[in-house]
């Protein structure tokens, strides 16, 4: 899972490829490479490790070149290494992949067979091999790439450059996205708009099974089966501007601290007048039209949609299913009729959900995305698209477009309770008119942030942490062990508190620290009686509840954080703020890398 770009450029391509790479960081960055021709030759660097090592490497070592591919790789098969690092080579052809070429053993077996030596350990190099050999057989560079094509099972994207070539790359998709960048007298190729975002506004997206010949004249996009295919141009409205850090020692607080704004953004987006009414971009939707719900996502996504489960149903009565992409696509769910499909993603991205939502095409009778990326592969193969608003996400770990994705989730389960008669429209106003004020309560929520800190310097020391929470709080005691997890490396659980005394229970001594979750709502008494049960077993506990709840829950927690009051209804939305600052300063007291943790990628593209 990576990102590629191609540049047929005017001027000298490396730095505009690392640019772009920046911008595709979030698909990985266990290493990053270019490959250019540089005076009528093929050249390439590589280094493992994030994209800056490369450009260090570019500082020493430079490649000259007005035409180029690049790469930035999330591990598949093969270590992190030099060798395992894309552009791969083979002969007089560079090629650069995402995706994952499931019959590459026995394709390289075969080629193994016939004389030709591979060097790496990744799935990637038959591509460029397969390619070079078919050359090697009288075929020219783009017949011989079309060919490699028929040979190819799995997802890929791929883009080539061939030695000697200075006007060529050809690219292609099946599985993973591509998009190819108009400019004048230039072209481009890239994962996504993003990465193309300061070079050109004019994209092309190839559709499955496309491939392109891309000189600096402009492209030509073949169909699966070899017809000229007409492709739409598009002109995209993308930010380019670089992104900062804004005087955050890492993106994460910055995107911590600017929820209170984000979410404001989002809000004001779909609520308009006074008292206020939930409006949703183009035709909106008729949600007496639908007897279930399903939603479908990966990671804090999914822990989203669980959350949403709790509002949708209460408020609306209508059922929902929620399901992690990964098994949703394999397990084939029957979709009855009259079901609305909800994907949710701040990537839109994620191979997985898109994988999940192409299942449901045909089936399901509306198909909705939520999605922080407009453009993107998900939000394009919907029926609807509701954006969160939330603004380029840098952090690997997802904080401000979780709640920016509560607040659209929770808008739509309170359009859906009045438009279902389920709530009477004083009752939906009064909870619009608090959500209005809910970016206020937010920037109180972040005062606690010292306070966090300092417990964080002892959690810091533990080795495991459980998260307790019960009704709408229980996702997001997923959610806090799950961001603990992602960037402290620490191991933590999220459980329902009423499940604790079935098994987990018995994890808890002095030295496990318990995180509960606990606003003074209706089932507050219910999660005290849990945390008396941990505290009688000399655990830990870190109660986060506000003034009433503190006031009732007694003595004998080792440290309680006193929220601001806020309506049952939103609490999980104003909660995610100390789970995310706990797992922050967590972080940074045990030294890891924030932004970009071990292993992770922002957006997972393959599955
Ligand atoms: C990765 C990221 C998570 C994210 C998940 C789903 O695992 O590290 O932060 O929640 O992917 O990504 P998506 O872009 O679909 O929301």
């Amino acid at each position: 899972m990576c990102g590629i770009v191609g540049v047929l450029g005017t001027h000298e391509v490396s730095p505009i490829i690392v640019e772009a790479l920046k911008r595709l960081e979030y698909r990985g960055y266990d290493s990053a490479g270019i490959a250019t021709i540089n005076d009528g030759h093929l050249d390439r660097r590589r280094a493992v490790g994030k994209l800056i090592n490369l450009s260090d490497l570019l500082v020493h070592d430079p490649l000259p070149g007005k035409s180029g591919i690049g790469h930035t790789r999330w591990a598949t098969h093969g270590a992190p290494s030099v060798t395992n690092a894309h552009p791969h080579r083979a002969g007089s052809v560079a090629m650069v992949h995402n995706g994952i070429i499931e019959n590459f053993r026995e394709l390289r077996d075969d080629l193994i067979a016939k004389g030709v030596v591979f060097e790496t350990e990744t799935d990637s190099e038959i591509v460029p091999k397969l390619t070079q050999h078919l050359m090697d057989g009288g075929m020219g560079p783009i017949e011989a790439a079309t060919k490699t094509l028929s040979y190819l099972e799995g997802a890929f994207a791929l883009c080539f450059l061939f030695d000697g070539e200075d006007d060529l790359i050809f690219a292609a998709r099946k599985g993973s996205p591509l998009a190819i960048g108009h400019g004048e007298g230039e072209m481009f190729v890239g994962s996504d708009a993003i990465a193309l975002a300061p070079m050109t506004d004019k994209i092309t997206y190839l559709e499955e099974g496309d491939s392109a010949v891309v000189t600096r004249a402009g492209v030509q996009i073949f169909d699966s089966s070899g017809r000229l295919a007409n492709r739409p141009v598009k002109a995209i409205k993308m930010d380019n501007a670089r992104v900062e850090k804004a005087g955050h020692k890492h993106f994460m607080a910055k995107e911590i601290a600017e929820q209170p704004v984000v979410m404001g953004d989002a809000i004001t987006h779909y609520l308009k007048g006074a008292p206020p009414q939930i409006a949703l971009p183009d035709a909106g939707l008729d949600l007496t039209a639908f007897d279930r719900v399903t939603m479908v996502a990966c990671g804090t996504a999914h822990l989203a949609c669980l959350t949403a489960k709790y509002w949708l149903e209460r408020l609306s009565g209508l059922p929902v299913e929620v399901d992690v992409a990964s098994e949703f696509r394999y397990r084939e769910p029957p979709i009855p009729a009259r079901t609305l499909a909800i994907f949710v993603s701040q990537s839109g991205e994620t191979a997985d959900t898109l994988a999940a939502l192409r299942f449901c095409q045909g089936k399901a009778d509306k198909i909705v995305a939520v999605v922080n990326v407009p453009e993107s592969s998900i939000a394009r193969e919907s029926d609807l698209v509701l954006p969160i608003h939330a603004g380029i996400e840098i952090g690997v770990a997802s904080t401000k477009a979780f709640t920016c994705q509560l607040s659209v989730l929770v808008m739509l389960a309170l359009k859906a309770a009045l438009e279902r008669g389920h709530m009477p429209v004083e009752a939906v106003q009064t909870h619009l008119t608090t959500l209005r004020s809910l970016p206020g309560m937010m920037n109180a929520a972040l005062t606690l942030s010292d306070d966090i800190q300092a417990i964080a310097t002892k959690l810091a020391e533990a080795r495991d942490v459980l998260f307790l929470g019960r009704g709408p709080m229980y996702p997001l005691a997923l959610e806090g062990a799950l961001k603990l997890k992602e960037i402290s490396y620490i191991h933590a659980e999220g459980y329902a508190s009423g499940e604790l005394k079935h098994g987990p229970i018995a994890l808890v001594d002095k030295q496990v620290p318990v995180i509960v979750m606990a606003p003074r709502d209706a089932l507050f008494d219910k999660t005290v009686s849990n945390m008396q049960e941990v505290m009688a077993r000399g655990g830990k506990v870190v109660l986060i509840t506000d003034s009433d709840g503190a006031r009732l829950a007694g003595d004998g927690t080792w440290k309680t954080l006193i929220m601001p009051m806020v309506p049952d209804l939103f609490a999980p939305i104003l909660y995610a703020v100390p789970a995310q600052l706990l797992a922050y300063h967590t972080a940074v007291a045990k030294g890891t890398d924030v932004d970009q943790p071990r292993n992770l990628a922002k957006s997972v593209t393959v599955e």
